[in-house]
């Protein structure tokens, strides 16, 4: 079975992404936990419920970001999270009727599938974010610190005016 536990290899160097994917490593792992041992289907059902919760909450988010940022290979990641949508839906509807083998299945999947999406969509979006993000960051930090007397400034009615005297103004 794949290794469920997040590491450093699965950092995509975004904050709030890498944090879901440790709620989500962590729910897989204790739906893991409850398998192992003689659990009531009930807590099985609701611990399943909350993997796929937070692993839906998730890929939207990241579309939303990923939309935002008119991230270019968002049709290629998004189909990756339909796949898994897909797959986690089939699961949880066996394991709703009593099918703990699919419980397993499912547990196997994640973890393979996670493992894989973080450390190359993942991180490629997470990627594209971050020099994104730096970009404008630049262009802000530029325009807030040019100085006065490198632009030519004009009013609302086309005449030129100097800013540092009409600061003396006031
Ligand atoms: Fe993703
Ligand atoms: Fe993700």
């Amino acid at each position: 079975m794949a290794h469920l536990k997040w590491s450093a290899s699965h950092e995509v160097f975004v904050p709030d992404i890498d944090d879901e994917h440790k709620e989500i490593f962590e729910a897989v792992a204790d739906l893991r936990r409850a398998l192992t041992v003689d659990t009531p289907l009930t807590e099985i059902v609701r611990l399943t419920n909350h993997v796929a919760a937070c692993t839906v909450d998730h890929f939207l988010h990241e579309e939303r970001l990923m939309r935002a940022a008119r991230y270019d290979s968002l049709r290629w990641h998004k189909q990756q999270h339909d796949g898994a949508r897909r797959q986690v839906s089939e699961f949880a509807a066996r394991i709703e009727q009593g099918d703990r083998t699919a419980g397993l299945a499912l547990v196997e999947y994640l973890s393979s599938w996670l493992g894989n999406h973080t450390r190359l969509a993942d991180r490629m979006m997470g990627a594209f974010l971050r020099n994104q993000r730096l970009g404008l960051g630049k262009m802000t930090f530029q325009a807030g610190t040019r100085p006065l007397d490198s632009c030519e400034w004009v009013n609302a009615n086309g005449d030129k005016f100097n800013p540092r005297a009409a600061r003396k103004c006031r």
